[in-house]
């Protein structure tokens, strides 16, 4: 078959220049939709190729930590433009690479410009502390400071909108970066790189080099110029990373896995709670770490919600996501819809009841993609193994629970932390709920999924290690406090002496 556009061929961006890997090696990105479309061809990167654009983040960090923070934003300002220029050819393109439906990718794009444009508004921000000190003719205060070259590691369900998360407070808090972006999903970085490059970036702030985690990203994780690095991904590679860093005592930020629950109790508006449970299980095709992996419904409304809930999820058409018509497009590659399929097989082992779904789509239009049609299972008991670990796929547990006390048990009871919801109409319940659910995020009458860009994002337990990303938490991160005292008594003042 013929490919839709001309493949082209992309390299490292590394120091102001676009440049082949050392090794010449590059590797092939395809449409999972479609496999015989091929998107691009992208550089293998290795060791070497992380020295490079480490060596020239590091250099470009003597001088940008010194362009005043509203210049940096300034920058920032204007990639927000051109990315909202460039939205409907970005997302496009980021369909064709990670295979979400166009309304979704348009979110994706969106998600990248709130976070470039708030970030852009840090720059006349980036507050510090002043107060008095406890000495007479003594002046206090705390500034931000940057850290210095950042290494960013990020994955391809959020193809520019994670990236965006981390390069944009990193850049206004004047750190260099050194993106190694998701092996699959290389397509929308360079877009979003672009971006910032004609948006004016000097030379060497901004460094993307392509590849795989075992040969670009470890080594970034590694590399001792780098002192921060940040990731988003599995909770297996989240480890590797905490342990190539933890030698050096870097700082990193992990974010990681979500088992994310939707509680729909007896008095829910159980259609707002069926469309809430459709889009946060499918959107995606579950492949989020927020997705509503989970439902602990009440037993009362049990019966009528699982059947509400099955109609819509047989009725999901699944496609090509370009297609206008398609709800839920495909599993991002081959291994991802295996891991689906696996599950699929564990959880009618386990005895759960397959409701909807269970099967790869391989025929016909769908030959040519890693399709899975969306999966219910039934009467699911919280400690199956359906029920517990990230699945990331268009797959959905149904827990049946006695009542509020038992869901928030059933919700808490799994090794993530990310985010939860509850559906109810009685305020006493979602008051206790938003306190007592353990996690980093709680909707009420609303999905598991939808954070927006300037409140902080991230989870507790397994999900993460105690960082959050967006808002001013990622400043906090991409900052480092440096306290200041100025004694103008022209006499030596002892603090904790003097005064008492
Ligand atoms: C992710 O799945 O890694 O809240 C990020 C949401 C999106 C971000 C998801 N704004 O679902």
């Amino acid at each position: 078959m013929a490919t839709a556009v001309a493949p082209r061929v992309f390299k490292n961006f590394i120091n102001g220049e676009w440049v082949d890997s050392r090794s010449g090696k590059a590797y092939e990105n395809r449409n999972p939709a479609n496999t015989d479309e091929l998107i691009g061809i992208f550089a293998a990167s290795e060791t070497e190729d992380v020295d490079a654009a480490v060596d020239a983040a590091k250099e470009a960090y003597n001088k940008w930590r010194l362009v005043p923070a509203p210049k940096r934003a300034e920058i920032l300002f204007r990639a927000a433009e051109l990315l909202l220029q460039r939205k409907e050819e970005y997302s496009k393109d980021m369909t064709r690479e990670m295979g979400k439906v166009l309304a979704e990718t348009h979110g994706d794009v969106q998600e990248a410009i709130d976070m470039t444009y708030y970030m852009a508004g840090e720059g006349r921000r980036l507050f510090g502390q002043t107060t008095p000190s406890e000495l007479p003719n003594k002046f206090a205060m705390s500034v931000r400071q940057s850290i210095g070259v950042c290494g960013m590691i990020t994955p391809w369900n959020f193809p520019m909108a994670i990236p965006s998360w981390k390069m944009t407070p990193a850049l206004v808090s004047g750190n260099t970066v050194v993106l190694k972006p998701a092996e699959d999903t290389p397509l929308s970085s360079y877009h979003l790189v672009q971006a910032l490059t004609e948006a004016g970036i000097p030379r060497g702030v901004v460094n993307l080099v392509s590849g795989d985690g075992p040969n670009a990203g470890a080594p970034l994780s590694r590399h001792e110029d780098v002192p921060v690095v940040s990731f988003t991904g599995s909770t297996a590679v989240g480890r590797l990373i905490a342990e190539a860093c933890a030698p050096d005592f870097k700082h990193y930020s992990l974010e990681m896995g979500g088992k994310n629950i939707i509680i729909v109790m007896d008095d829910a508006n159980l259609d707002l709670a069926v469309d809430g449970a459709i889009w946060g299980g499918f959107g995606t095709t579950g492949q989020r770490c927020t997705a509503a992996s989970r439902l602990g419904v009440h037993k009362k409304v049990y019966k009528e919600f699982i059947e509400r809930f099955v109609e819509r999820a047989k009725s999901l058409k699944v496609g090509d996501g370009l297609d206008p018509s398609t709800d839920m497009g495909p599993c991002i590659n081959e291994q991802q819809l295996k891991t689906v399929m696996r599950y699929v097989e564990i959880g009618k082992y386990e005895g759960a009841k397959l409701l909807a779904g269970g099967n790869r789509l391989a025929s016909g239009a769908y030959a040519k993609g890693w399709f899975h049609e969306p999966t219910v299972f039934g009467d699911c008991s919280p400690q199956m193994r359906i029920a517990q670990e990230e699945i990331f796929g268009p797959v959905v547990s149904v827990i049946p629970v006695e009542g509020l006390e038992q869901a928030i048990e059933v919700a808490n009871g799994v090794p993530y932390g990310l985010s939860a919801s509850i559906y109810t109409r009685n305020v006493n319940q979602a008051f206790a709920a938003m306190r007592d659910l353990y996690t980093g995020i709680v909707y009420v009458n609303a999905p598991t999924i939808g954070a927006e860009t300037h409140l902080p994002f991230g989870g507790t337990k397994k999900t993460g290690n105690g960082h959050r990303e967006a808002a001013i938490a990622a400043i906090d991160f991409f900052t480092e406090w440096k306290t200041l005292y100025i004694d103008y008594s022209d006499k030596l003042q002892r603090a904790q002496i003097d005064n008492n």
